[in-house]
């Protein structure tokens, strides 16, 4: 091949190759355009000449980012992520010990650096260790070495999950539910390490919820802020993260002690809280149709508000190693109910975060119910809070009942459950049936599609409660975001709320597209230069002559002379 041909050859070759590239990197850091994910769009007020207007922009897969005329984007949209699960130093196999432990006890015993009478043993022993390096500390290396690199790269993975959907879909609060770190059995000094690498790479940008901000439940509680503003208010939500705690974080019940649950409030921000947002309502009349105890005390009307409930619910369930903890977390869900709206009321949403999931039988989740015990009591692991626990939610905070004669016929206050820990994720309804007699009724769960299908939620005589098990954002579940959106309905004077997910897919894309941009890069770089020195009146095709097309070669005329002269020689020897 000619060198000039080479060079278009190669030319072509990084030509291809960098559209390739960037096809791959604006895929890569764009996903959630190219997967059509948006916080879904609330239903426009039905108008009509509006109408087809309203469904093309609701199909449209950047329906979030059409701020048009017809509707807006929700009031209240919630970037929901599950289980980031930050491992560390605990993930690699040679953590703690030498990387080529048996070399160095190979090389005790060859300088008689060890106790060893017997120069038969030293030498087996000597032998063994060899054959340990090849089949211990050489795989044990690699892998390490492997997981530092996977550990490494998964920080950023994560970043790219945040980062991405933060910007593209723009939420008004982020949420992160529960299992921060991938384990409660970390010291201190390896906690604060991930706790850095949380703050300082996964969630870059981010910033805790400070502790006067994340209020304990009252009566007379403080504003957390306004929904529907542009303010420099609404931009600090949309940076701080609501942080659940988790298993992973704290431990359960049989585990959490006041010294594993301070570091986490330390590092994270509070464990247990909550925050109100206000939706003010602009017009006037609708306004004066606001209940008032002394203008207007006949309105089952609210002021349109949201009550975000972050609960520890590690240590709900019995026993628990710490009680004194487990009597904080009872006293704070008691108050959470004698705080809230009388159920008669409409226009407050509650929802509440938070990590394991409610009671659901087997075959509705992946994870079945699940409990197991430390000797001597204390919950050691659980996949989901007991019935009785989930009750607590259901019928306590939510004040949903079977008894069709109860408050408001049962139906209780609207809202939505959301949480993690089941990696898979899960969507599911929860509702009680009050045509049953009342010693045959009980909380039954069934999928959110089929509930839907079925139109459970609209059914009277059905009280029930959507719950939404956010899949992890680990790469092993396919870096999964929930996006929640919830928005005001002035004519039902009800919230309602809509949900999806956005899946970035397991870390090989990422890390494929990195290191094949690194290695582009690379290539141009020397492409380049080869180019400018070209241009720069270098000659090519002289130089390949000389450097790279090996010269033919030539039998060496003194070596000939030489051979004859030795020929000359051995015969005049011989003819002597
Ligand atoms: C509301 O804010 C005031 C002033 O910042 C504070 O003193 C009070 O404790 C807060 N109330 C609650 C319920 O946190
Ligand atoms: C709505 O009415 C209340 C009094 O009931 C008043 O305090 C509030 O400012 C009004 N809001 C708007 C946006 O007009
Ligand atoms: C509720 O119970 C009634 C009476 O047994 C039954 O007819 C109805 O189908 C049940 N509804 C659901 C959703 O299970």
């Amino acid at each position: 091949m000619s060198p000039a041909a080479l060079l278009s050859l190669i030319r072509n070759v990084v030509r291809i190759l960098s559209v390739v590239a960037v096809a791959c990197t604006l895929h890569l850091y764009f996903y959630p355009f190219f997967r059509g994910c948006a916080f879904p769009l609330p239903p426009t007020p039905s108008n009509a000449s509006h109408l087809v207007a309203d469904s093309l922009v609701l199909n449209d897969s950047q329906r979030e980012h059409s701020f048009g005329p017809a509707g807006g984007p929700a009031p209240f949209r919630l970037l929901a992520l599950g289980d980031p699960q930050l491992e560390g130093d605990t993930a690699i196999r040679n953590y703690g010990r030498p990387a080529f432990f048996h070399l160095e006890w190979a090389i005790r015993h060859l300088m008689f650096r060890t106790e060893q009478p017997s120069l038969r043993k030293r030498f087996r022993q000597i032998t063994h260790d060899l054959v340990d390096v090849f089949f211990d500390d050489i795989p044990d290396t690699l892998e390490s070495i492997r997981k530092h690199i996977d550990l490494f790269g998964n920080d950023f993975y994560l970043a790219h999950i945040y980062r991405t959907m933060r910007w593209w879909t723009k939420p008004t609060h982020v949420t992160v539910l529960g299992d921060l770190l991938g384990s409660q059995w970390i010291r201190d000094r390896e906690f604060h390490r991930r706790s850095k690498r949380f703050w300082s790479r996964s969630f870059r940008g981010a910033e805790r919820i400070p502790d006067e901000v994340a209020q304990y439940p009252a009566e007379d509680y403080n504003v957390s802020g306004i929904l529907g503003a542009e303010d420099s208010e609404a931009a600090v939500w949309q940076r701080r993260l609501i942080n659940v705690v988790g298993n992973h974080d704290i431990g359960y019940a049989g585990d959490m002690t006041p010294e594993l649950l301070d570091r986490f409030e330390r590092a994270f921000g509070k464990a247990a809280y909550e925050l109100r947002f206000e939706l003010p309502i602009e017009d006037p009349v609708t306004n004066a149709t606001i209940f008032d105890p002394e203008n207007n005390p006949t309105s089952n009307r609210l002021l349109p508000e949201l009550r975000i409930l972050n609960i520890n619910n590690m240590n709900l369930d019995t026993p628990a190693l710490n009680e004194s903890l487990q009597d904080y977390t009872y006293k704070f869900i008691n108050t959470i109910i004698s705080t809230s709206s009388a159920v008669e009321f409409k226009g407050h949403y509650t929802i509440v975060l938070t990590h394991i999931p409610l009671y659901k039988p087997e075959g509705v989740c992946v994870d079945a119910p699940f409990f197991d015990f430390h000797e001597g009591g204390g919950v050691k692991e659980q996949n989901q809070l007991s019935a009785d626990a989930s009750r607590g939610f259901l019928e306590g905070i939510y004040g949903l009942s079977g008894d069709v004669n109860a408050p408001a016929a049962g139906t209780g206050r609207r809202g939505v459950i959301l949480n993690g820990h089941d990696h898979e994720g899960c969507d599911t309804y929860h509702y009680i049936n009050q045509s049953l007699p009342s010693d045959e009724r009980k909380w039954q769960v069934a999928r959110w599609d089929a509930a839907r299908k079925d139109e459970l939620p609209e059914k009277t005589g059905l009280p029930g409660i959507r719950e939404i098990t956010v899949r992890s954002m680990m790469a092993d579940f396919g870096g999964h975001a929930g996006l929640l959106s919830v928005w005001f309905d002035q004519d039902s004077w009800e919230w309602k709320h809509e949900f999806t997910v956005c899946a970035l897919g397991r870390q090989y894309y990422w890390w494929f597209v990195h290191i094949f941009d690194i290695i582009l890069l690379v290539i141009l770089v020397a492409y380049g230069a080869l180019e400018i020195s070209i241009m720069s009146g270098f000659n090519a095709e002289a130089w390949f002559q000389t450097k790279l097309v090996p010269l033919s070669i030539q039998k060496p005329e003194v070596k000939s002379e030489a051979k004859k002269t030795n020929e000359k020689t051995n015969g005049h020897i011989t003819k002597k």
